[in-house]
């Protein structure tokens, strides 16, 4: 029987669990042994008990959790290729060669650096007498599979990362009632919301609200933009509006690469608009709590996605990453998705603005 484990890693974001239950539910279906890593790599490199065997009835309940209750951990030993070589030996101990990851970039390149170690690292462990020959004999390739768990929806090639909707709904009701205070007052709220160097959730959060302003890093704001900023502000007042409201990413800059901060904001509101004005910074408040219902269904979706991509792999087969694409559920090469990822920073450090909005996806390219 192959036996599958799943870790998530990184950052947790909401519908981790439901990629959980869904790796493990179909883990089962297909007869196979399930093998839940907790801690992330943390646990990997740990080994033993922080690698435990998964039944049916151990996922009860984890659809509508939020978090992940598996736990994540960043973990520099993995980060060593000592780490890694231990990491392997607790696989095959526990007879693991296959491992889907949720987690963001970061933790799904590690993931496929890993797997390409993977025949070195054993014949190290058997040359340093760790492991027999006969051990590691059965154990020739390590599949790896990617699940994109992140509230920043932030990697190319993919229209939606498992947590990214559950955190754009809580974004939305938090801006929903500062809405009701800003009004009561006539005040002015400049938001800051998560995303690292992505503006997904910035964006889609202004829409969704209808702010007055907002600044992301793929567009940064021109030389210039305090002027036009008021501008609009004051026309919205003009127009009846009795509440102004700005929402900052926390990776928003200006064309010179500077950072765009809330409180900045705030004072060119309150100094030239004479606005009375409040910051307020929503932090993890926009990572935690219950998933949503879509993120429940892609969790699922593509936790069965993930599955069946590891029985289907050949040792040739590139690492997938699961993503979704216009509805539909699609393997697409891991390291292709995160480089396409990484260009989109080196655009922006090039002040190529223009391609960093194009390579981030089809949302922001349209
Ligand atoms: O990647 C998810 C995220 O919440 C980002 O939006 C944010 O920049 C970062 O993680 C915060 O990390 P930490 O929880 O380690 O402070």
């Amino acid at each position: 029987k192959r036996r599958i484990g799943v870790m998530t890693s990184g950052g947790d974001a909401p519908g981790m669990n439901g990629a959980v239950r869904a790796v493990v539910r179909m883990t089962l279906h297909e007869n196979c042994e399930s093998f839940a890593i907790y801690e992330g790599y943390d646990g990997l490199v740990k080994g033993g008990d922080m690698i435990k065997e998964m039944h049916w009835e151990d996922v009860r309940g984890f659809l509508s959790e939020g978090g992940t209750l598996i736990g994540t951990a960043r973990c520099p030993a993995f980060t060593e290729r000592n780490g890694r070589r231990t990491a392997a030996k607790n696989m095959i101990v526990k007879g693991i060669d296959a491992l889907i990851i949720c987690g963001g970039d970061g933790s799904l390149t590690g993931a496929d650096v890993f797997r390409e170690e993977w025949p070195s690292l054993l014949d190290e462990l058997v040359q340093g007498n760790e492991l027999t020959a006969e051990q590691v004999a059965p154990f020739k390739h390590l599949n790896i599979v990617g699940l994109v768990g992140s509230i920043d929806n932030d990697l190319s090639m993919t229209d939606a990362t498992i947590g990214c909707y559950s955190s754009l709904a809580r974004i939305c009701e938090a801006i929903d009632s500062v809405d009701t205070t800003a009004t009561s007052h006539q005040r002015a709220f400049v938001v800051e919301t998560m995303g690292r160097h992505c503006g997904w959730l910035t964006l889609m959060a202004g829409v969704a609200t209808g702010s007055d302003f907002i600044f992301i890093p793929e567009k940064p704001a021109e030389v210039g933009w305090q002027k036009n900023m008021l501008s609009i502000i004051k026309k919205h007042r003009a127009l009846g509006k009795r509440k102004t409201i700005v929402i900052v990413a926390e990776g928003a800059i200006d064309t010179n690469l500077n950072k765009i901060t809330p409180s900045q904001i705030k004072d060119i509101l309150t100094n030239e608009a004479h606005l009375d004005t409040r910051v307020t910074t929503l932090g993890h408040v926009q990572r935690g709590g219950q998933p949503a219902a879509y993120d429940r269904l892609l969790a699922t979706l593509q936790g069965v996605e993930a599955v069946k991509a590891v029985l289907e792999a050949t040792p040739e087969t590139p690492s997938p990453v699961i993503c979704i694409v216009e509805n539909k559920i699609v393997r697409r090469p891991l390291l292709e998705a995160v480089a396409q990822t990484k260009k989109v920073a080196e655009a922006i450090e090039a002040k190529d603005f223009d391609t960093a909005m194009l390579l981030r996806d089809a949302e922001f390219a349209e």
